[in-house]
């Protein structure tokens, strides 16, 4: 009988402390899901978050080494420029006019206090966030 007993606690703390485990695992960041969102998708799909999470990283591949910012001419400039004070996570969720880009970099320039680099890097970077962060391409 007591054999039986001890056999039988043990293998229920086996199954709580494994279902838990499980539990643990299996959690999905809730707003991750919504940020990767396809247009259109259905909000109360509920396997919006595992689609969504397989997009996401598709679409978001770029490259690791400048902080998934798509390479092209300028994107290392680009990075070490703008990282002194946030992330790229800031600069890839951009999709605004080329004007506005002027204007976000005097911004940061005259408000935020950034450093001018040399007028030549200044035109690549411009130019690669309006190649790839623009509203207008
Ligand atoms: C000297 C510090 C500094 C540098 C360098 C800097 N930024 Fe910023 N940037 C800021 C601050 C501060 C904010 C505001 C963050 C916030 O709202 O929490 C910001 C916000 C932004 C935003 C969001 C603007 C909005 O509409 O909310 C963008 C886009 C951005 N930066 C792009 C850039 C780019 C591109 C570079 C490099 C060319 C850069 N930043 C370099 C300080 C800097």
């Amino acid at each position: 009988m007591r054999i039986i007993l001890t056999t039988v606690a043990a293998t229920l703390a086996v199954l709580v402390l494994g279902a838990g485990q499980a539990v643990a695992e299996a959690r999905l960041d809730p707003m991750q899901a919504l940020a990767g969102r396809p247009a259109g998708a259905n909000p109360l799909d509920p396997m919006t978050a595992i689609r969504a999470k397989a997009d996401a990283g598709e679409a978001r591949a770029g490259n690791e080494e400048f902080g998934g910012l798509p390479d092209g001419a300028g994107a290392e400039e680009t990075y070490y420029q703008c990282v002194a004070c946030h992330s790229t996570e800031i600069i890839k969720q951009q999709r605004v006019t080329d004007h506005r880009w002027d204007e976000l970099w005097r911004w940061m320039v005259e408000a935020q206090g950034m450093v001018e680099p040399e007028p030549e890097t200044k035109a690549l970077i411009l130019a690669y966030l309006k190649a790839n962060f623009s509203s207008e391409r």
